[in-house]
């Protein structure tokens, strides 16, 4: 249990008026938790302080070699005032799995999971009220050390920063067109792909602007061997439904274990549809839409939910999917996940942790 030392503000910001013109990741709450990591001494100083920059030496090791992990997750307000969290067990795991593989101390599961109820908790006020806006949650943690030199640092901080953000859908689910990306790849056996590290999505961006550049929303990454098989997509996992079966590429290394498609994927379970975690070829996926097969395809993720896509291109060949509309399994999974989150539907399946006012 951390000893959370707690300082407020003197200079609370004003709270946005017009939750509809809150965007993503644009303004940040009044306060952010930091705690400290020493080699010898382990986490330490867990402090909930006002929100403000940090002073960096010029020759701190994260801005040179990039040691730096984060997780994304959201706090959901209900309409009867409650403020509560999906899943944060799952964040938590794969933040301990992220940080093994970047050579960065654990974070206890528990540790991490009351770091968050606290902040939250703290700057409860700024979680949005309207169905679709939530407080999106930042947590992440980045090496000290000050000095040039490739080796895992003896230093770290662990920041989680929260900024109200608006519904992702406020015009209405308007699904989105996928370039299949053939030249540059995100990951390959071995290295961090399963990881939420900054690095990742360092080596991506130019892939996502190339494919922005010519109107599409974001990148369907391919496997990094064969540039065969289907992984994910810039920042949430994909499903297709051909032929009523639904198919995700397993999460075994190359490709982030997605929190919104484990729960996806075991509520579809539960509604008594197949669903197979492994290889799916992108040349199938284009056979299957020339077929007339490519029902539905969506992809998961925290920000968005679920996203459908219309449109996939891959090498100047066009795929359209359904009607260009959200197909029915979409939809369903689109309400049920909301639903739960924003407390509108019970929580059949153990996923929701309510923040309990203690600060
Ligand atoms: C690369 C990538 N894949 C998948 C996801 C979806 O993960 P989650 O459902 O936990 O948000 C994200 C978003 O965090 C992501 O950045």
């Amino acid at each position: 249990m951390l000893d959370i030392k707690i300082t407020r503000t003197s200079t609370p910001k004003a709270k946005p008026e017009d939750e509809s013109k809150l965007g993503f990741g644009k303004i940040f709450t009044d306060h952010m938790f930091v705690m400290d990591y020493t080699a010898g001494q382990g986490w330490h100083d867990a402090r909930i302080v006002p929100y403000g920059p940090f002073q960096l030496d010029p020759a701190t090791a994260v801005l040179h070699y990039a040691q730096e992990i984060f997780e994304g997750m959201k706090a959901y307000r209900t309409a009867d005032g409650t403020v509560q969290l999906f899943r944060p067990d799952c964040n938590a795991k794969r933040m301990q799995d992220s940080a093994d593989r970047l050579c960065i101390p654990a974070i206890p599961e528990e540790d991490y999971i009351q770091a968050v109820e606290a902040i939250v908790d703290v700057d409860r006020d700024w979680v949005p009220h309207t169905f679709g806006a939530s407080l999106y949650i930042r947590p992440f943690a980045f090496a000290t050390d000050v000095g040039l030199g490739v080796h895992a640092s003896r230093h770290y901080t662990f920041c989680i920063i929260c900024s109200p953000s608006g519904a992702y859908y406020a015009e209405g689910i308007d699904p989105v067109r996928i370039y299949v990306e053939d030249d540059y790849i995100r990951a390959a056996p071995g290295l961090t792909g399963f990881t939420k590290c900054g690095g990742n999505y360092a080596a991506s961006i130019k892939a996502g602007e190339l494919a922005e550049e010519q109107g599409y929303a974001q990148v369907l990454w391919l496997d990094g061997v064969e540039k065969k098989y289907v992984e994910e997509v810039g920042s949430m996992n994909i499903m297709f439904k051909i032929d009523g079966k639904v198919y995700t590429a397993a999460t075994v290394g190359t490709v982030l274990p997605g929190v919104t498609r484990r729960s996806c994927i075991e509520l579809l379970k539960d509604w008594g549809y197949e669903v197979i975690e492994g290889k799916l070829a992108i040349a199938d996926v284009m056979q299957a839409a020339r077929d007339g097969k490519l029902e539905e395809v969506f992809g998961t993720g925290t920000a968005a939910v679920v996203s459908p896509v219309k449109e996939l291109v891959w090498k100047g060949e066009h795929a359209y999917i359904g009607d260009g509309k959200i197909g029915p399994v979409t939809q369903k999974l689109y309400d049920t996940m909301t639903g739960m989150q924003w407390g509108r539907l019970p929580d059949t399946k153990g996923w929701i942790v309510p923040v309990k006012p203690v600060y």
